[in-house]
């Protein structure tokens, strides 16, 4: 696919255009999607796609979307993972011995895997139930194959990555004993019934595509599974502004508290 003219056409006008290496994407994923998405649009073939992104800007944009949509990496937001880990993990197991937390729209798996990380540095040797969901089979497929490109790697300090990874062919596998911590489910946010009794929820750039009724909703049902006390951790360009009766309250930048027991007070 990569030697096929059409391909490299495309290849330039999302490069020029957009500012995105489709070449740094993986060759079967990016076939996929790019059918999807010249389906969606009825669009016949590379050549047209990229010849209507350089002159229609609406389209432009949702292909960048749709391109980055699985886009994810270890620790990503390094500041709000040392929240995490400094204050919230530590809260967190004050009260509870075990922790249970669902990464929900985990991608490949890199962000429960960050947080099995700091669990096993934190509370080592504890029965944790860390669960990874996703809408797309094929992020689930890399989540528990659990092996790593350098971008997905680079928020991992080398302590770590020595103590927890082994170097593979085309990058990093994370170790079993690892991996074996974490359990992986298809799961769409927008249809199917959410799991309850959670101590930490992460959420994060997954709902920014939907609509505000739909977020509003993702929000309200999130913070209904989790226990009192529990955190919902959102992305960066996330918030849960005007939505009415969710039971949480804002205890830090991406960080809300289920209410009505405390403990965590900003
Ligand atoms: C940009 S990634 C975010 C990954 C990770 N949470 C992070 O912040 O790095 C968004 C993920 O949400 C998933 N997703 C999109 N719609 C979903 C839905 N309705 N239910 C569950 N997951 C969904 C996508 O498949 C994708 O893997």
């Amino acid at each position: 696919m990569t030697g096929d003219p059409e391909f490299l056409t495309l290849c330039a006008a999302v490069l020029e255009t957009l500012g995105l290496r489709l070449d740094a994407y993986r060759p079967t994923q990016l076939q996929r999607r790019l059918a999807a998405f010249r389906q969606r649009h009825g669009l016949r073939s590379n050549a047209e796609l990229a010849a209507r992104i350089r002159v229609d800007g609406e389209l432009r944009d949702r292909l960048a979307d749709f391109l980055t949509i699985n886009v994810s990496e270890f620790f990503r937001n390094p500041d709000r993972f040392a929240e995490l880990r400094n204050r919230f993990l530590p809260a967190l197991l004050a009260r509870k011995p075990a922790l249970r937390v669902w990464s929900a729209g985990c991608s490949i798996g890199a962000e429960i895997y960050s947080v099995a990380l700091l669990l096993r540095e934190l509370a080592p040797g504890r029965n944790h139930d860390l669960l990874g969901t996703d809408i797309d089979p094929e992020v689930l497929r890399r989540a528990r194959e659990g092996i790593y490109e350098a971008t997905e790697m680079r928020g991992v300090p080398d302590r770590m990555r020595r103590a927890y990874f082994r170097p593979v062919e085309g990058g990093w596998e994370i170790l079993p004993a690892i991996r074996s911590q974490v359990r992986f489910a298809q799961h769409d946010l927008l249809r199917d019934p959410y799991p309850r009794g959670w101590d930490l929820i992460l959420c994060r750039n997954v709902v920014i595509y939907f609509t505000d009724e739909a977020k509003a909703e993702v929000w309200r049902q999130l913070a209904a599974s989790l226990n009192e006390g529990g955190i919902l951790f959102i992305g960066g360009s996330e918030s849960l502004y005007g939505v009415q009766d969710t039971g949480l309250r804002y205890v830090a930048p991406c960080f809300y508290e289920k209410m009505p027991r405390s403990g965590l007070a900003p």
